[in-house]
């Protein structure tokens, strides 16, 4: 029976025998190579598969950070924590302090996160503040405040965040049998990025994997600080799960992607749009529209001609599509309204 990461991978996590688990049984989500997808857009022989994070317990990547976060927070005797969020951190934070007990702040930029993220740091019951600023702001706010009062920060600046967050690179490994040659990865406060290098050099220097992937990390086109060399104002994209205008861990990211010779590009709302859409419709894989930042990235990266036949790619899906419902009917085909009358409906749909 599957019951979380601290139970596969403590070996590799900075616990001790007193560190409570705090799990909800995360992790070990399933990678699911692409076929029609693949076969369509990039007309080469590449075997792609994406990393479903979305089908962790809260519908992102957060609970692989979120679960250690709170278990050495509770075991530092804490009683309260605290984050800024785009969405999908503060659904994490408040489920995981609800199964340990402890109170749980968040703060989120007002009317700027989805709906399902929203509902979720809510019944989790998370004290939601929304802030009139944005993601920024948000966080600026957060480090202040836990350094002036006894509460633990959770966002990615925490290292414990990132030390969980590793172990999605030791599944993929185990899951592939080996790295992949490219590793795609939607880039927003950028922890992500950073936790999946200092994961895939581990389980090297573990010897459990040979070679390392090149890691091709994606930001939206209108929040991209990483890619145009500078803080970003007023970042802008409909994957507000990335609207992020400077990033945290913003070296760090710029580390992974040049040791691993890889890069941090951007894409379009309309690319992540369609990449979207795609992988829903033909694959049957509903991510959100950060998520399919990275499939963008891939689709890109093969119209440039980088990939060779049998390359081997990983795409992280970040977060479930669930979470933006908003979004979702936003850009699929229309629901058509009808009478009960069976000739009208077979004329509806073409019988
Ligand atoms: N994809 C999703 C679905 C996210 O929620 C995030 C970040 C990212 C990608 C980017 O990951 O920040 O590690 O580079 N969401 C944070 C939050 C900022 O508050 O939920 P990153």
């Amino acid at each position: 029976m599957w019951t979380g990461l601290l139970d596969k991978y403590r070996a590799y996590l900075p616990v001790t025998d007193k560190t409570p688990n705090i799990t909800l049984h995360e992790g070990n989500t399933p990678l699911v190579k692409l076929d029609n997808f693949v076969r369509q857009e990039v007309g080469l022989d590449l075997n792609v598969y994406v990393k479903f994070e979305g089908l962790n317990p809260t519908g992102s990547f957060k609970d692989r950070g979120m679960f250690l976060a709170i278990s050495k927070a509770a075991e530092a005797g804490s009683q309260a924590v605290i984050c800024a969020s785009t969405g999908n951190t503060s659904a994490s934070a408040a489920a995981y302090a609800a199964r340990a007990g402890l109170k749980c702040f968040v703060l989120i930029p007002d009317g700027n996160i989805a709906l399902g993220k929203l509902s979720q740091a809510m019944i989790h019951g998370a004290k939601v503040l929304a802030i009139d600023g944005n993601f920024d702001d948000a966080l600026a706010a957060v480090k202040e405040i836990s350094q002036k009062y006894p509460v633990t920060l959770v966002n990615s600046l925490n290292p414990f965040r990132i030390e969980g967050q590793k172990t999605g690179a030791f599944e993929i490994s185990e899951q592939l049998g080996r790295a992949p040659d490219y590793h795609f990865v939607p880039v927003g406060n950028a922890g992500n990025i950073t936790a999946y290098w200092q994961g895939y050099q581990e389980w090297q220097s573990a010897g459990q994997i040979q070679g390392l992937p090149r890691l091709m990390g994606f930001q939206a086109a209108g929040a991209a600080p990483i890619v145009d060399g500078q803080p970003i104002k007023d970042p802008r994209t409909i994957a507000t799960a990335i609207k992020i205008g400077n990033p945290a861990s913003w070296r760090r990211a710029e580390a992974a992607r040049d040791e691993s010779h890889g890069v941090i590009e951007k894409v379009t709302d309309a690319q992540i749009t369609a990449a979207q859409i795609a992988l829903a419709a033909r694959e049957g894989i509903f991510c959100e529209p950060a998520s399919a930042a990275s499939i963008a990235g891939l689709l890109k990266k093969a119209k440039e001609g980088i990939f060779q036949q049998g390359d081997t790619a990983v795409c992280v899906l970040t977060g479930h599509g669930l979470k933006d419902p908003d979004r979702a009917i936003a850009v699929a085909p229309p629901v058509s309204k009808t009478s009960a009358d069976v000739q009208e409906i077979a004329e509806l749909i073409g019988l």
